[in-house]
């Protein structure tokens, strides 16, 4: 029987997920099936329980069910238990296994596809929400010189700084103004068009600026651009979340540049 994936979210029907699956996939010749199901936002542990009693057998899960996913599993990887959220579920006889790739999907885009290593940098962590805790584990398991988390509410960012430790700082946006090496943009800024109040004098010609969010240049990459930085948007970080949840549930890792070119492309 052809095994059965989902992605869940509300809503669903812009994601990305069942394109890049279909390809890893084809690619790797796995006898699978994934599709997007719109969980209503008081259903989503029905939603699930139901595609699991139908054969399913993995799910990815988004927005806004990533915490109620974390709640939801029976067991946990040491990664969604640092995030607090899960984006990647597997049923099996045992239950059901919480797991979250999107830390890993980051790094991966950045060491790998960006040619960025990030062992002895300088980081700046914009926003202290749901994306940014999702990343912190995984950003300092690769050996950063500082990582710095500032937020636009100092007190979520100083939060996370006390729950991850390892002499994190926190701060405001005003208390910037030297230069690092990567700045990402774990904030919903781009959502709605809008651009963190960060000093220039972050940005410089050795600057990699990183939006998590994709699809279209957003007012963060613009500005980095301008005061000289290299930028990157999180399409990257897309797939390899996605292809980080495939080698979870199939054991293959599938080869990302050609789904990355391809969705760049479209
Ligand atoms: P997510 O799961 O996407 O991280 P979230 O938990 O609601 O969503 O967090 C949103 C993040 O974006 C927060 O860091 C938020 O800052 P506050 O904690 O001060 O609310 C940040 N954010 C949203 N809009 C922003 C804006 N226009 N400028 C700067 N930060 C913004």
């Amino acid at each position: 029987m052809t095994d059965r994936y989902a992605v869940f979210g509300h809503p669903i029907a812009h994601s990305k997920s069942p394109l890049i699956h279909a390809a890893f996939s084809r690619q790797t010749e796995q006898d699978m099936t994934y599709e997007a199901i719109l969980a209503p936002t008081d259903g989503f542990a029905d939603s699930v329980a139901a595609f699991i009693a139908a054969g399913g057998r993995g799910a990815n899960v988004t927005v806004p069910f990533k915490e109620q996913a974390f709640a939801l599993a029976n067991r946990l990887s040491p990664r969604a238990e640092h995030a607090g959220a899960v984006n990647t579920l597997a049923f099996d006889a045992d239950g059901i296994f919480g797991d979250n790739t999107d830390g890993a999907g980051l790094v991966a885009d950045l060491v790998r596809n960006l040619r960025c290593p990030l062992a002895g940098k300088r980081i700046l962590l914009v926003g202290a929400g749901g994306a940014a805790r999702g990343v912190i584990g995984p950003l300092l398991d690769q050996q950063p010189a500082a990582l710095v988390i500032a937020n636009r509410t100092v007190s979520r960012a100083q939060e996370l700084a006390e729950q991850f430790g390892h002499g994190i700082r926190a701060c405001g946006f005003d208390g910037l103004d030297a230069p690092f090496d990567l700045v990402i943009n774990a904030t919903a800024a781009s959502l709605a068009g809008e651009l963190p109040p960060l000093s220039p004098r972050l940005f410089t010609a050795d600057t990699l600026a990183y939006d998590m969010m994709y699809g279209r240049d957003t007012p963060f990459l613009a500005f980095a651009r301008t005061h000289g930085s290299a930028t990157a948007d999180g399409l990257g970080m897309l797939v390899e979340q996605a292809a980080e949840a495939f080698y979870l549930w199939r054991g293959v890792r599938p080869d990302t540049a050609p789904v990355i070119a391809s969705l760049r492309a479209a």
